[in-house]
């Protein structure tokens, strides 16, 4: 069990204003920010991210939106992060979220979901060290 994840801010949510809202759900859900930055990535960049999801038949959606507006990337501290953290965003998606969880507040479909949680800590790790150096974070 790890105490940390990655997480983004993904483009519909920063485009409507939710950043700051979607924020301080985390720092309310018990999670410390350990590092964070509001970057935009390219098509090549998001390609890379998601690159698990290569053979999936919405790779290309995904990899058009995640590059189509600004992110916030972050890495969150908590005790059982990773699991913590997905309970918080709810289900991918939003119309099977539960009350109370970003996804069920902020976020408008199944591809355009407000946020990004890592689903295990190897993944958690590897997303955090895509975005930060150790410069960025502590
Ligand atoms: P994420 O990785 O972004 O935290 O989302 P997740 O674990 O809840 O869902 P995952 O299965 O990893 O899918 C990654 C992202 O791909 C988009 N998606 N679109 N159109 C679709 O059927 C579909 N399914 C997934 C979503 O943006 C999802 O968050
Ligand atoms: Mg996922």
């Amino acid at each position: 069990m790890s105490n940390r994840t990655f997480t983004m801010v993904k483009p519909d949510a920063t485009s409507k204003g939710y950043t700051g809202g979607i924020i301080d759900m985390m720092i309310k859900g018990g999670f410390s920010i350990k590092a964070m930055k509001w970057t935009k990535l390219t098509p090549e960049q998001a390609g890379e991210f998601y690159a698990v999801h290569k053979e999936r038949p919405f790779y290309g959606e995904l990899v058009e939106f995640m590059s189509s507006g600004p992110i916030v990337a972050a890495i969150l501290e908590k005790e059982n992060a990773v699991e913590d953290f997905r309970n918080l965003i709810g289900a991918t998606n939003p119309a099977n979220a539960a009350e109370g969880t970003i996804r069920k507040k902020y976020a408008a479909s199944i591809g355009e979901n407000a946020v990004h949680g890592s689903d295990s800590d190897e993944n958690a790790q590897i997303e955090g060290d895509f975005f930060f150096s150790k410069l960025e974070r502590f």
